[in-house]
Protein backbone atom coordinates (compact mmCIF):
# COMPACT_ATOMS: atom_id res chain seq x y z
CA UNK A 1 0.00 0.00 0.00
CA UNK A 2 1.64 3.16 -1.09
CA UNK A 3 0.97 6.65 1.03
CA UNK A 4 -2.10 7.51 3.38
CA UNK A 5 -2.92 10.57 4.30
CA UNK A 6 -5.78 10.52 7.14
CA UNK A 7 -6.87 13.46 8.17
CA UNK A 8 -9.25 14.05 11.13
CA UNK A 9 -12.28 16.20 13.05
CA UNK A 10 -12.66 15.02 16.42
CA UNK A 11 -14.37 16.74 19.49
CA UNK A 12 -14.91 14.13 21.77
CA UNK A 13 -12.04 11.88 20.68
CA UNK A 14 -14.04 9.27 19.47
CA UNK A 15 -12.90 9.80 15.69
CA UNK A 16 -9.57 10.22 16.98
CA UNK A 17 -9.71 7.57 18.65
CA UNK A 18 -10.97 5.33 15.38
CA UNK A 19 -7.93 7.48 13.09
CA UNK A 20 -5.44 6.56 15.36
CA UNK A 21 -6.41 2.41 15.64
CA UNK A 22 -6.54 2.61 11.83
CA UNK A 23 -3.05 4.27 11.78
CA UNK A 24 -1.92 1.31 13.57
CA UNK A 25 -4.02 -1.44 11.44
CA UNK A 26 -2.61 0.15 7.76
CA UNK A 27 1.06 0.88 6.66
CA UNK A 28 2.17 4.42 5.64
CA UNK A 29 -0.27 5.91 7.24
CA UNK A 30 -0.16 8.93 8.85
CA UNK A 31 -3.38 10.46 10.65
CA UNK A 32 -3.20 14.16 10.78
CA UNK A 33 -5.66 16.89 12.15
CA UNK A 34 -7.99 18.45 9.42
CA UNK A 35 -8.34 21.48 11.62
CA UNK A 36 -4.91 21.91 12.10
CA UNK A 37 -4.14 21.98 8.48
CA UNK A 38 -6.46 23.78 7.95
CA UNK A 39 -4.21 26.86 9.70
CA UNK A 40 -0.85 25.58 7.20
CA UNK A 41 0.01 27.76 4.48
CA UNK A 42 -0.74 24.42 2.40
CA UNK A 43 -3.41 22.37 4.42
CA UNK A 44 -2.92 20.08 1.37
CA UNK A 45 0.30 19.16 1.38
CA UNK A 46 -0.03 15.15 2.92
CA UNK A 47 -3.08 14.62 0.28
CA UNK A 48 -1.08 15.42 -3.16
CA UNK A 49 1.86 13.19 -1.90
CA UNK A 50 -0.72 10.12 -0.80
CA UNK A 51 -1.73 7.41 -2.94
CA UNK A 52 -5.08 7.14 -0.19
CA UNK A 53 -6.15 9.43 0.89
CA UNK A 54 -8.91 9.01 4.09
CA UNK A 55 -11.32 10.71 6.29
CA UNK A 56 -12.61 10.00 9.77
CA UNK A 57 -14.80 12.47 11.49
CA UNK A 58 -18.22 12.35 13.32
CA UNK A 59 -21.78 12.40 11.94
CA UNK A 60 -23.14 15.82 12.77
CA UNK A 61 -26.51 16.67 12.09
CA UNK A 62 -26.79 13.48 9.64
CA UNK A 63 -23.69 13.98 7.73
CA UNK A 64 -20.10 15.55 7.99
CA UNK A 65 -19.29 18.79 10.63
CA UNK A 66 -19.45 21.48 8.08
CA UNK A 67 -15.51 22.49 8.92
CA UNK A 68 -15.01 18.51 6.68
CA UNK A 69 -17.30 19.51 4.23
CA UNK A 70 -15.49 22.80 3.60
CA UNK A 71 -12.38 21.12 3.98
CA UNK A 72 -12.87 18.81 0.85
CA UNK A 73 -14.71 21.04 -0.69
CA UNK A 74 -11.45 22.75 -1.31
CA UNK A 75 -9.21 20.26 -2.15
CA UNK A 76 -7.34 19.29 -4.77
CA UNK A 77 -9.10 15.98 -6.00
CA UNK A 78 -7.35 13.44 -8.18
CA UNK A 79 -9.15 11.00 -10.25
CA UNK A 80 -6.53 8.16 -10.04
CA UNK A 81 -6.86 8.38 -6.08
CA UNK A 82 -8.44 5.64 -3.33
CA UNK A 83 -10.48 7.64 -1.44
CA UNK A 84 -12.54 6.63 2.23
CA UNK A 85 -14.52 7.59 4.86
CA UNK A 86 -15.13 6.55 8.52
CA UNK A 87 -17.66 8.21 9.86
CA UNK A 88 -18.77 7.44 13.99
CA UNK A 89 -22.22 7.71 15.02
CA UNK A 90 -23.90 7.64 18.31
CA UNK A 91 -27.44 7.41 16.74
CA UNK A 92 -27.36 6.69 13.42
CA UNK A 93 -25.26 8.13 10.21
CA UNK A 94 -27.19 9.26 6.87
CA UNK A 95 -25.88 11.95 4.15
CA UNK A 96 -22.38 11.90 4.76
CA UNK A 97 -20.86 9.54 2.78
CA UNK A 98 -23.14 10.60 -0.48
CA UNK A 99 -22.36 14.53 0.11
CA UNK A 100 -18.71 13.39 0.14
CA UNK A 101 -19.23 11.49 -3.38
CA UNK A 102 -20.82 14.15 -4.76
CA UNK A 103 -17.89 16.68 -4.00
CA UNK A 104 -15.40 14.04 -5.38
CA UNK A 105 -17.50 13.33 -8.32
CA UNK A 106 -17.49 17.36 -9.22
CA UNK A 107 -13.80 16.24 -9.95
CA UNK A 108 -13.87 13.01 -11.50
CA UNK A 109 -13.19 11.18 -8.46
CA UNK A 110 -15.55 8.78 -6.06
CA UNK A 111 -15.78 7.96 -2.50
CA UNK A 112 -13.95 4.12 -3.19
CA UNK A 113 -15.00 2.41 0.58
CA UNK A 114 -16.38 4.22 3.55
CA UNK A 115 -17.64 2.62 6.51
CA UNK A 116 -19.80 4.12 9.63
CA UNK A 117 -18.70 3.01 13.28
CA UNK A 118 -21.16 3.13 16.23
CA UNK A 119 -19.41 4.67 19.28
CA UNK A 120 -20.49 5.79 22.96
CA UNK A 121 -20.76 9.15 23.37
CA UNK A 122 -22.96 11.82 25.42
CA UNK A 123 -26.12 12.10 22.22
CA UNK A 124 -26.70 8.24 22.83
CA UNK A 125 -27.79 8.37 26.60
CA UNK A 126 -24.32 6.83 27.27
CA UNK A 127 -22.96 7.99 30.47
CA UNK A 128 -19.05 8.13 30.96
CA UNK A 129 -19.08 5.80 33.06
CA UNK A 130 -21.36 3.49 32.16
CA UNK A 131 -20.11 -0.30 31.82
CA UNK A 132 -21.42 0.15 28.26
CA UNK A 133 -19.06 2.42 27.11
CA UNK A 134 -16.44 -0.10 27.86
CA UNK A 135 -18.19 -2.76 25.64
CA UNK A 136 -19.37 -0.72 23.25
CA UNK A 137 -15.63 0.40 22.54
CA UNK A 138 -14.63 -2.99 22.38
CA UNK A 139 -16.54 -4.11 19.79
CA UNK A 140 -15.47 -1.07 18.07
CA UNK A 141 -11.93 -2.46 17.60
CA UNK A 142 -12.78 -5.75 16.23
CA UNK A 143 -14.79 -3.65 13.36
CA UNK A 144 -11.62 -1.56 12.80
CA UNK A 145 -9.57 -4.26 12.16
CA UNK A 146 -11.84 -5.64 9.61
CA UNK A 147 -12.38 -1.87 7.85
CA UNK A 148 -8.31 -1.29 7.77
CA UNK A 149 -8.26 -4.87 6.26
CA UNK A 150 -10.70 -3.92 3.41
CA UNK A 151 -9.27 -0.48 2.84
CA UNK A 152 -5.74 -2.13 3.25
CA UNK A 153 -6.96 -4.30 0.41
CA UNK A 154 -8.43 -0.69 -1.70
CA UNK A 155 -11.80 -2.62 -2.09
CA UNK A 156 -14.45 -0.73 -3.43
CA UNK A 157 -17.97 -0.70 -1.14
CA UNK A 158 -19.54 2.47 -1.89
CA UNK A 159 -22.94 2.32 -3.83
CA UNK A 160 -24.24 6.07 -3.65
CA UNK A 161 -27.35 4.94 -1.19
CA UNK A 162 -28.76 7.46 1.24
CA UNK A 163 -31.73 8.49 2.93
CA UNK A 164 -31.26 12.11 1.78
CA UNK A 165 -34.58 13.10 2.55
CA UNK A 166 -34.46 12.20 6.69
CA UNK A 167 -31.30 13.66 6.31
CA UNK A 168 -32.58 17.28 5.57
CA UNK A 169 -35.04 17.60 7.86
CA UNK A 170 -32.78 16.51 10.53
CA UNK A 171 -30.79 19.17 9.41
CA UNK A 172 -33.75 21.48 9.29
CA UNK A 173 -34.99 20.83 12.66
CA UNK A 174 -31.89 21.26 14.57
CA UNK A 175 -30.24 24.51 12.32
CA UNK A 176 -31.76 26.66 15.16
CA UNK A 177 -30.32 25.02 17.82
CA UNK A 178 -26.94 25.20 16.07
CA UNK A 179 -27.70 28.58 15.50
CA UNK A 180 -28.21 29.86 18.31
CA UNK A 181 -26.25 27.93 20.58
CA UNK A 182 -25.01 30.03 23.66
CA UNK A 183 -22.82 29.14 26.06
CA UNK A 184 -22.51 29.53 29.82
CA UNK A 185 -20.09 29.44 32.52
CA UNK A 186 -19.62 29.27 36.32
CA UNK A 187 -17.69 29.76 39.22
CA UNK A 188 -16.09 26.48 38.86
CA UNK A 189 -13.77 27.29 36.15
CA UNK A 190 -10.16 27.19 37.28
CA UNK A 191 -8.87 28.98 33.74
CA UNK A 192 -7.12 25.47 32.62
CA UNK A 193 -7.53 26.39 29.50
CA UNK A 194 -8.87 22.99 28.27
CA UNK A 195 -11.47 24.53 26.47
CA UNK A 196 -9.71 26.39 23.84
CA UNK A 197 -7.13 24.04 23.43
CA UNK A 198 -9.65 21.27 22.08
CA UNK A 199 -12.01 23.39 19.96
CA UNK A 200 -11.23 22.53 16.69
CA UNK A 201 -12.25 26.50 15.27
CA UNK A 202 -10.08 28.36 17.15
CA UNK A 203 -13.07 29.96 18.13
CA UNK A 204 -12.41 30.35 22.19
CA UNK A 205 -9.97 33.13 23.65
CA UNK A 206 -9.13 33.28 26.77
CA UNK A 207 -9.26 36.83 28.50
CA UNK A 208 -6.74 38.27 29.89
CA UNK A 209 -7.19 36.41 33.01
CA UNK A 210 -7.06 33.28 30.91
CA UNK A 211 -10.67 32.96 31.71
CA UNK A 212 -13.03 31.03 28.57
CA UNK A 213 -14.26 34.24 26.01
CA UNK A 214 -15.85 32.02 23.31
CA UNK A 215 -15.70 34.30 19.90
CA UNK A 216 -19.38 33.58 18.50
CA UNK A 217 -18.95 33.40 15.23
CA UNK A 218 -19.75 31.04 12.26
CA UNK A 219 -16.70 29.19 13.20
CA UNK A 220 -17.83 27.60 15.95
CA UNK A 221 -18.73 23.88 14.74
CA UNK A 222 -21.18 23.55 17.82
CA UNK A 223 -19.45 20.70 18.36
CA UNK A 224 -19.18 20.92 21.64
CA UNK A 225 -16.10 19.68 23.37
CA UNK A 226 -15.37 22.65 24.90
CA UNK A 227 -18.09 21.40 27.00
CA UNK A 228 -17.36 17.42 27.42
CA UNK A 229 -13.80 18.16 28.10
CA UNK A 230 -13.94 20.77 30.94
CA UNK A 231 -12.35 19.12 33.98
CA UNK A 232 -14.19 21.61 36.44
CA UNK A 233 -17.60 20.53 34.52
CA UNK A 234 -18.14 24.38 34.18
CA UNK A 235 -18.97 24.95 30.98
CA UNK A 236 -22.78 24.57 29.96
CA UNK A 237 -24.84 25.48 26.63
CA UNK A 238 -28.87 26.07 25.83
CA UNK A 239 -29.02 22.75 24.13
CA UNK A 240 -29.16 19.87 26.30
CA UNK A 241 -26.79 17.16 27.10
CA UNK A 242 -27.37 14.34 28.75
CA UNK A 243 -23.79 13.79 29.95
CA UNK A 244 -20.22 14.25 29.96
CA UNK A 245 -18.26 12.17 27.55
CA UNK A 246 -15.34 11.78 26.13
CA UNK A 247 -12.76 8.96 24.84
CA UNK A 248 -11.42 6.91 27.11
CA UNK A 249 -8.08 6.86 25.90
CA UNK A 250 -7.42 9.93 24.14
CA UNK A 251 -5.97 13.39 25.61
CA UNK A 252 -7.34 17.05 25.28
CA UNK A 253 -3.85 17.78 24.05
CA UNK A 254 -3.64 15.31 21.12
CA UNK A 255 -6.99 16.46 19.47
CA UNK A 256 -6.03 19.33 17.72
CA UNK A 257 -1.48 19.16 17.89
CA UNK A 258 -1.08 21.83 15.14
CA UNK A 259 -4.12 23.79 16.55
CA UNK A 260 -2.19 23.97 19.92
CA UNK A 261 0.68 25.71 18.41
CA UNK A 262 -0.62 28.98 17.48
CA UNK A 263 2.61 30.11 15.98
CA UNK A 264 2.55 27.23 13.88
CA UNK A 265 3.00 29.18 10.56
CA UNK A 266 5.61 31.23 12.09
CA UNK A 267 7.71 28.43 13.03
CA UNK A 268 6.80 26.76 9.63
CA UNK A 269 8.33 30.27 7.87
CA UNK A 270 11.57 30.43 9.47
CA UNK A 271 12.75 26.71 9.53
C1 LIG B 1 -23.57 18.81 16.74
C2 LIG B 1 -23.63 17.33 16.81
C3 LIG B 1 -24.49 16.63 15.98
C4 LIG B 1 -24.56 15.24 16.04
N1 LIG B 1 -25.40 14.61 15.19
C5 LIG B 1 -25.48 13.25 15.20
C6 LIG B 1 -26.35 12.57 14.30
O1 LIG B 1 -27.03 13.17 13.46
N2 LIG B 1 -26.39 11.21 14.38
C7 LIG B 1 -25.63 10.50 15.31
O2 LIG B 1 -25.73 9.28 15.35
N3 LIG B 1 -24.78 11.14 16.15
C8 LIG B 1 -24.68 12.49 16.12
N4 LIG B 1 -23.81 13.13 16.96
C9 LIG B 1 -22.94 12.32 17.84
C10 LIG B 1 -21.53 12.16 17.26
O3 LIG B 1 -21.56 11.84 15.91
C11 LIG B 1 -20.77 11.04 18.00
O4 LIG B 1 -20.81 11.26 19.37
C12 LIG B 1 -19.34 10.96 17.49
O5 LIG B 1 -18.80 9.69 17.75
C13 LIG B 1 -18.44 12.02 18.12
O6 LIG B 1 -17.16 11.89 17.58
P1 LIG B 1 -15.96 12.81 18.03
O7 LIG B 1 -15.71 12.47 19.48
O8 LIG B 1 -14.82 12.38 17.17
O9 LIG B 1 -16.36 14.21 17.82
C14 LIG B 1 -23.74 14.51 16.95
C15 LIG B 1 -22.88 15.22 17.79
C16 LIG B 1 -22.82 16.60 17.74
C17 LIG B 1 -21.89 17.34 18.65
Amino acid sequence: MGKCALYYFSATGNSLAVALSLAEKLPNTEPISLPGSMILDDPYAAARDADQVGFVFPVHRATMPEMVRGFIEQMPIRPDCYYFAVSTYTVFGCNEFWDIDEILSASGAELNYAASVKMAGSVGLQDQNSPKVQQTLTMVDEQLTEIADQIGNRQENYFRRSFKLLGKMVRIYTDNRRKNIAFTINEKCTRCGVCAQVCPAQNIILDEEGGFAPIRSDKCQACLACIHWCPANALGTNINIHSHYHHPDIKPEQLNPIVLKPNARAEEKTS
